[in-house]
């Protein structure tokens, strides 16, 4: 593997995507992060985040904003090596079909779905120039049905419609999209990051063999999650 080596994490705030990012980094990774505006505003005022990694004012909504994403790491790097896909909105606990309003459900998808196809669409030029290209895509075991009917799972109870079926849907994509990949070097996987064992609500940690899993997928050949 040459040494530069280029990731994307989109993320912002002090999410998970932030434990991603340090692994990478750990790893001898130029990580960009693509964050949104206001999360962008508070990483770029923290000097060890804004030293460590690329900081890049990203909404995933705008179509023009991931253009000059794709502009900057074409023309800085020319090709890109792992993209993960890790940004999220999970709104509406709850929810009976009575109070689902379904403009909030849109723009959960945009960004749990649609704007994880838009990043593969565009990147995948750049990652097809990578000698090791790898896609995650950050999911949630709340978007798998044999999970959420297991009454062990702490999360059964949620009804969380719309990120759930969010999931469901990057899941089946993600599953779908293995295929056409086969014969290239692309691997692509979803992961969960989130260990059955320490489920808890809004966990930000990665905890025990995560870490190590999310790695595999990077250098191993073993595929997770599906
Ligand atoms: N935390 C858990 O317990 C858990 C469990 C299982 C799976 N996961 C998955 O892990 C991933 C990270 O979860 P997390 O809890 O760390 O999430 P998080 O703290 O909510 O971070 C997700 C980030 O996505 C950003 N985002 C939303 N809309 C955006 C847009 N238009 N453009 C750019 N960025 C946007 C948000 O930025 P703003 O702050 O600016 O809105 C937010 O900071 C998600 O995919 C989630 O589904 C999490």
């Amino acid at each position: 593997m040459e040494d530069n080596r280029i990731a994307i994490v989109t993320e912002a705030g002090n999410g998970l995507g932030k434990s991603f990012a340090n692994i990478l980094y750990r790893h001898k990774y130029n990580v960009i992060i693509a964050a949104s505006s206001e999360s962008f505003a508070i990483m770029n005022q923290d000097r060890v985040l804004s030293q460590k990694f690329k900081l890049i004012n990203v909404d995933l909504k705008s179509v023009e904003e991931l253009s000059e994403l794709k502009s900057y790491v074409d023309s800085k790097y020319g090709h890109l090596d792992v993209l993960v896909n890790n940004a999220e909105i999970a709104n509406g606990f709850g929810q009976k079909i009575d109070q689902i309003i379904l403009d909030d459900v849109k723009e959960l998808y945009e960004i749990n779905f649609f704007s994880v196809l838009k990043m593969i669409q565009l990147f995948k030029p750049l990652l097809e120039k990578s000698q090791l290209p790898r896609i995650i895509n950050i999911t949630s075991a709340m978007g798998s049905i044999s999970k959420m009917e297991d009454n062990n799972f702490c999360y059964t109870d949620y009804c969380m419609t719309a990120y759930a079926t969010s999931k469901a849907a990057l899941d089946m994509y993600t599953h779908l999209q293995r295929k056409e990949f086969k014969t290239s070097k692309i691997k692509i996987n979803n992961f969960d990051p989130i260990l059955p064992q320490n489920c808890s609500y809004n966990s930000v940690k990665l905890c025990g063999s995560v870490e190590d899993q999310f790695l595999s997928l990077i250098y191993g050949e073993k595929e997770w999650g599906l």
